[in-house]
This record gives structure tokens, sequence and C-alpha cells, in this order.
């Protein structure tokens, strides 16, 4: 047993264990010590000779990573939109892709203040609902999601942002459990085709939060019923990369005010806005 495991020895061990596996392995080292820590950059800095032991959390969160799971799910933290909030393998890990679905709800929003009442399908996390409740402070939300665990997530996320009052969820699929008249729908369903193969960090995400059947977008054609039947004012949705021209074609014959399609940062088509 050594006596003094001072932390740029440790960070060195880290770097070494990491690196065959993971890119940027001296970076993850240094994020997993300052998760493990609870310390930010510049205590890290400044006590690069300061000796630490009962370091067997972070032994195994390193043995993990070097699996290529998920560094938001070993450290069980995720940063969306300006917010952490918790996260575990049983929801999908946010994508800052889908910061820009909550700027494109926002930006229809008249009236901040108002009374909407929203529904979220698929609400993983929960950091739609909860993003847009922090913004629309006299908002409700019926966020539902097929996938207990999702929910059990969703759950402690809403309860650290006070929201319990505002973001009601509901188990069950698409908006079955919804019978309410509501003004706005958003989600972020699953949109990939079923059996494309994905990189290996992906096979830690629940699957049924990827894959949206065997084109990819039938989930959002059946939200898209539901909006037209039930006469539901907005829908924004997020969706794949290469699913524009069939979601507009799908609407072509269908009556509605706006269909508004936006781009992700790196300019690739991936989500609408529909107004009825
Ligand atoms: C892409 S994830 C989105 C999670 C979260 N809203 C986000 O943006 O990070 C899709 C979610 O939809 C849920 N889901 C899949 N099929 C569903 C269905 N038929 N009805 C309701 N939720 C569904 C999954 O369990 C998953 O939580």
């Amino acid at each position: 047993m050594r006596s003094q495991y001072l932390v740029k020895d440790i960070l060195k061990d880290i770097t070494q264990k990491l690196h065959p596996h993971i890119p940027r392995a001296a970076r993850e080292a240094q994020l997993l010590l300052m998760a493990h820590l609870g310390c930010d950059e510049l205590w890290l800095i400044t006590n690069q000779n300061t000796s630490l032991d009962n370091l067997e959390q972070l032994f195994s969160w390193v043995a993990r990573r070097a699996k290529n799971e998920p560094f938001e799910y070993i450290v069980n933290s995720v940063s969306f939109y300006s917010e952490e909030f918790y996260i575990a393998p049983g929801a999908l890990i946010p994508r800052p892709e889908t910061e820009i679905l909550i700027d494109e709800v926002l930006k229809r929003i008249e009236d901040t203040n108002a009374a909407l009442s929203f529904a979220e399908v698929g609400v993983g996390s929960g950091i739609i609902s909860i993003m847009l409740a922090l913004h629309l402070p006299n908002a409700k939300f019926i966020a539902v999601d097929i996938s207990q665990a999702a929910l059990d997530i969703a759950k402690i996320n809403i309860e650290k942002f006070h929201l319990s009052q505002r973001i009601e969820l509901r188990l069950g699929s698409l908006l079955e459990p919804v019978n309410e008249a509501i003004d706005y729908l958003v989600s972020n369903p699953p949109y990939i085709a079923d059996g494309v193969s994905l990189e290996s960090n992906l096979s830690y995400e629940p699957q049924n939060a990827l894959f949206g059947g065997s084109v990819g977008d039938e989930i959002i054609e059946e939200l898209l019923n539901e909006v037209l039947k039930r006469n539901i004012n907005f829908f924004t949705c997020e969706m794949g990369y290469d699913q524009k021209d069939r979601i507009a074609s799908y609407l072509a014959n269908k009556n509605y005010k706006d269909l508004a399609f936006y781009k992700d940062l790196s300019d690739f088509d991936r989500g609408f806005s529909l107004r009825l």
C-alpha cells in the first residue's frame, strides 16, 4: 500500500488506464476526478501535490469509462440548457440539439405568463418539460413515457427543480394516458430506423429511446395523427436529419396553418413546429 498518492500521480495513472480506450483520456481523467471529489478545476490545478485516499469509487468509474460507458451515466449528472440534471441508464442522455427545441417552443409563445396546458410524449429524464416549466411559470405539463425507469429518473429531476405541482408524470404510450384538452404538444421521440448500427457507447442507452420503427418516423406520424385528431394548436417535435421530406409530404393534404422546419448547429434538419 503506497503512503502518499498525490493528485498528479492519480491523474497520470487514470489517464494511462483510459488512454487506449477513449479519446481525450487526460481530460476525462480530470473530469472523473473532479466529479469524484466534487471539486472544481482551480482546486485540481492548485492541489497537484495533495495526497488522496478512499479512491475505490473513482477506480470503479475509470474501469466503466474504459469500457466506453457514457461519462454522464457514471457520474449521474448531465448539463442541459445551463442546468444540471440527474441521469441514469434508464433514460436517454439529453443531447445539446434538444436545447433548440426548447427555443423553438418559447419563441412561439406570445404570453409567457399564460396558463397553457402542455403534453410531452417521451419525457425521458424530464429535461424538456422542466426547462419549459422554468420559463413558463403558469404552464402545466402532462409528461408521458412508456418506460417506468425513465419516469423514475424524471421524477427525481422534477423534484430537484420543485416542479411537482406543475409537471404530472404518466406511464403509457403516446397520448393514450391523456384525455384532457391540451394547447401544446412537445416531443423528442425515438426516430432512428430499427436496425441502424450505432456507435458502441449508444448501446448503454435505452433502445426504446432511440429506435422509432422500421422507417424511423413511425412515432412522429402517430403523433401528427393525434395532433390533427385532437385539434392541438401547436406541436414542436425533434426528428431525424433525413425525415423532413417524408413529414412534409405526410402533411401535404392536411389542414394546418403553418409548418416550419428547424436545423441543428451542424446545419442538419432536426425538427419542426406545426400550427393548426
Ligand atoms: C429520444 S428519448 C427523449 C427523452 C427526453 N425527452 C430527451 O429529449 O432527452 C425518447 C423517449 O420516448 C420514450 N418512448 C418511446 N416510445 C414511446 C411511446 N410509444 N410512448 C411514450 N414514450 C415513448 C422512451 O422511453 C424515451 O424516454
